[in-house]
């Protein structure tokens, strides 16, 4: 009888034990913070969007380098360029009916102004500041160091999201300035 009670006691214990471990699997899969489209963090200090948007194709789309340059610029597009249409490129559609219905044209330029040499090591009184226009289609990155080029090619990597149907990806027409 003793032995009885306590093997169903066990039998009780172990099974609340299982229940709690299978709803620790079935809750809060994925992120606490759902991931956002389009939006920038660190935020800006000042960003205007337009309602309209530009589609950005893998085969249409390069960085032109319109100020100095270095290797690791040209390290930085390689793996931004990477990062833009890694998901794009899996279900990429070329369908031009369904991508200029909400679109406004293709995005097929960033130019990429950096106003001074690259330096080699970062220090305390680098620049990081850095200005995105993104007009029809031409987008312009401007910097006035490799410190403030990188931060804004994040910006920009994060301004490019897929479109509903995961055919391509879109970006608003806007202007955004980290200083004032
Ligand atoms: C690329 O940059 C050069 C200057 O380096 C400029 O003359 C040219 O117009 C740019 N190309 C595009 C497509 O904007
Ligand atoms: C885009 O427009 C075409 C014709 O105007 C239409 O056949 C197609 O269904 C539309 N696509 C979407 C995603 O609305
Ligand atoms: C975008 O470019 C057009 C000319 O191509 C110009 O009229 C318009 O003002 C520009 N818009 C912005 C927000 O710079």
């Amino acid at each position: 009888m003793h032995y009885y009670s306590l093997f169903i006691n066990v039998l009780i214990i172990c099974s609340i034990l299982l229940f709690l471990v299978s709803q620790s699997f079935n809750q809060n899969v994925g992120p606490l913070v759902k991931m956002t489209n389009g939006q920038v963090w660190p935020k800006p200090v000042f960003q205007h969007n337009f309602d309209e948007y530009l589609t950005v194709e893998p085969e249409n789309f390069h960085f032109n380098v319109t100020g100095y340059s270095c290797d690791d610029l040209y390290d930085a597009f390689k793996r931004y360029n990477h990062m833009l249409f890694l998901k794009a490129k899996q279900t990429f559609k070329h369908d031009t009916h369904t991508s200029t219905n909400f679109t406004f044209g293709k995005l097929e330029v960033l130019n990429v102004q950096m106003t001074n040499p690259c330096e080699n090591y970062p220090s305390l009184n680098m620049d990081e500041k850095y200005e995105i226009k993104i007009n029809n289609s031409r987008g312009h990155l401007l910097a006035s160091s490799i410190w403030g080029i990188l931060r804004g090619l994040e910006t920009f990597s994060q301004l490019v999201h897929l479109k509903t149907d995961g055919s391509t990806v879109i970006l608003n027409i806007m202007t955004i300035l980290t200083h004032i």
